[in-house]
């Protein structure tokens, strides 16, 4: 059983299903602990680089998963997996990948950006995906780890009564937790741009944000 770190482990917590896609799978180890833990019983790793992919083969050798060479969801048919899961890239490409086959992404995805968070939350908005849960794993930076399931056009309940732009940046549902940990990147955040001398337009707007929703923040969680 490979040892997952604090961020794949959250990304595993919220797999259990039939068949799951793990898209640009690597080193394999998440199909390996989902289907050595029973959470899935038929894995495919898509990999679209020859190390990774040989990685990837060797690790799921001799169990139940396909290990597959191609770009994102052109590995799979329509209706194939019951989810799929991308992890380890930015934003930016999560969703290049999400909007290259949108009929082939499965009903239930969990997705983890490196950075650029916000994209994949306007892709779920436009795409009628819901936000189901959201955390933030620890690592070498703080991990946001999104699940999402395919509900059609109606408006996600997760943004009611938000700040919109924090929202989108930040997380919906951890900003109505606002637990510690966000509180004190934010306020960290803050300290940092305030400092800066001169402030560029995306900088400035994302200062402006943060003083908004520390200014609101009751921090209530606090775990
Ligand atoms: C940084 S690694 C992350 C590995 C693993 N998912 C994790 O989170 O530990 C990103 C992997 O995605 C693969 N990848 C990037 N774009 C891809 C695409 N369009 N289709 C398939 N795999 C892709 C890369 O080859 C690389 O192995």
């Amino acid at each position: 059983m490979p040892r997952l770190d604090d961020r794949l482990k959250a990304v595993a917590r919220q797999i259990r299903c039939g068949t799951h896609a793990d898209i640009g799978s690597d080193h394999g180890h998440l199909l390996v602990a989902l289907l050595k833990s029973g959470r899935i019983r038929r894995g495919i790793a898509i990999e679209n680089k020859p190390q990774p992919l040989e990685n990837s083969s060797r690790s799921l050798r001799g169990l139940n998963a396909e290990v597959r060479f191609a770009d994102g969801f052109a590995g799979l048919s329509v209706g194939e997996v019951d989810s799929a899961s991308l992890c380890g890239l930015g934003g930016e490409t999560i969703v290049r990948i999400l909007d290259a086959f949108p009929d082939r992404v499965p009903d239930r995805v969990v997705l983890q950006p490196n950075r650029r968070p916000e994209w994949v939350r306007r892709w779920a908005i436009r795409s009628g995906f819901h936000l189901m849960d959201e955390q933030i794993a620890r690592g070498h930076w703080d991990y946001p780890v999104l699940s999402f399931q395919r509900l059609g056009s109606i408006t996600d309940p997760a943004y009611g009564g938000l700040d919109h732009e924090a929202a989108l940046l930040f997380g919906p549902l951890l900003m109505k937790r606002m637990p510690r940990l966000v509180h004190d990147r934010l306020a960290e955040e803050r300290l940092y741009l305030r400092k800066l001398q001169r402030l560029g337009p995306e900088s400035a707007a994302r200062l402006r944000v943060i003083e908004r929703v520390l200014s609101a923040a009751p921090a209530a969680e606090r775990s």
